[in-house]
């Protein structure tokens, strides 16, 4: 009983002292261990009378109960104690300057797409998707491209396979679009699209389109000049000029081709201006009324339903927007260059 005294006092005076979780450990592996004072005291109850033994055998089992509690506890305080340590050594100064977030900013490209749909958005027109490979129907039969046709010579084709190609031209959602529904229609295409081109200054093999559907039982070629009007003074400014030059497309009939005046020398073409080539004009989209062929081939009724398309290439617009020579510039991913384009920092 003197020894158990004994024990308990100096055990409880050590948890008391320890002051890292370290030493809470190293008390209680001593202690509580099988050679520990406790391990032996229950080995010595064999040296008591037999009466003795259940009472001596209790005392131990108490202390140890006592003990374990006096190391859970010491083992908490010395823990808090190490974290507000951490806490305040690790403290924050507050007066650094902060790390600098550099902000992203949208790719060039996808400033011009964006702009072009904000720009025709409050007309009505909704943007649509579609695939990118693409059955030859969709890409050319049903815009009125048959088969061994010449015009399918004036774009470079990829071919998947005798009828998959990947798409030359967004044209093919103005059929996908046909296709599901009917008019009215107002849809807005933007994508990728590939044509077998070498790459130079003004070509990529794969580049951007942003094609306008509009269709309904009365839309005339009046309506798309206005529409493409608007686009123009919304997207160059009201200063801008545009003219419409005929043209052939074989889904649109008649076909149009329009120029905007050229920023630089202001349409008058003077001093060999670079950009118009000394004509004033800068040719940026096709455009037409859609043919009655291809309404045919959707299922429409040509007599009831007419409508116009208009189709552009994004680079074309972003190297005019911002007088970039290379188109391949817009690819190369260097953040020197592509910093430079922020979002509504026009011309
Ligand atoms: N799909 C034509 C091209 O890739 C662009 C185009 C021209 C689209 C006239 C049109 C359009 O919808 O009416 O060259």
């Amino acid at each position: 009983m003197e020894d158990l005294k004994r024990i308990e006092r100096s055990v409880l005076a050590r948890a008391r002292r320890a002051k890292a979780p370290a030493d809470v450990a190293e008390i209680r592996a001593e202690v509580l261990g099988k050679k520990g004072p406790l391990g032996l005291a229950l080995r010595s109850l064999g040296e008591l009378p037999a009466e003795e033994r259940p009472a001596a055998g209790q005392k131990i089992n108490q202390l140890k109960g006592k003990i374990e509690a006096a190391l859970d506890e010491a083992h908490a305080r010395v823990q808090a104690n190490a974290r507000a340590d951490e806490l305040e050594s690790g403290a924050q100064d507050v007066t650094l300057p902060g790390r600098r977030v550099v902000p992203g900013n949208p790719h060039p490209l996808r400033i011009v797409e964006r702009d072009i749909i904000r720009a025709l958005e409050s007309l009505g027109f909704a943007v649509a998707h579609g695939p990118q490979v693409e059955h030859d129907w969709y890409n050319f039969e049903a815009l009125n491209f048959p088969p061994d046709h010449p015009a399918r010579d004036t774009q470079d084709t990829f071919f998947v396979s005798d009828a998959v190609v990947l798409r030359t031209h967004t044209s093919n959602v103005q059929i996908r679009t046909m296709v599901k529904g009917k008019p009215p229609i107002r849809i807005l295409a933007p994508g990728m699209v590939f044509r077998h081109d070498e790459i130079d200054a003004t070509h990529t093999p794969c580049f951007h389109q942003i094609e306008g559907l509009w269709v309904d039982d009365k839309a005339t070629f009046a309506d798309l000049k206005g529409v493409l009007h608007v686009f123009a003074a919304r997207l160059f400014g009201p200063e801008r000029k545009v003219r419409f030059r005929p043209s052939f497309f074989p889904f649109t009939e008649p076909s149009a081709e329009m120029d905007v005046s050229c920023a630089l020398c202001g349409g008058s073409g003077k001093g060999g201006c670079r950009p118009c080539k000394g004509t004033g004009w800068i040719e940026i989209m096709g455009a037409g009324m859609v043919d009655p062929a291809v309404f045919e081939a959707v299922g429409y009724d040509p007599e009831k339903v007419q409508g116009f398309a208009f189709g552009m290439g994004l680079e074309r617009i972003a190297l005019l927007r911002w007088g970039v020579d290379d188109i391949r510039l817009f690819y190369e991913n260097d953040l020197r260059f592509l910093e430079q384009f922020r979002p509504g920092d026009t011309r």
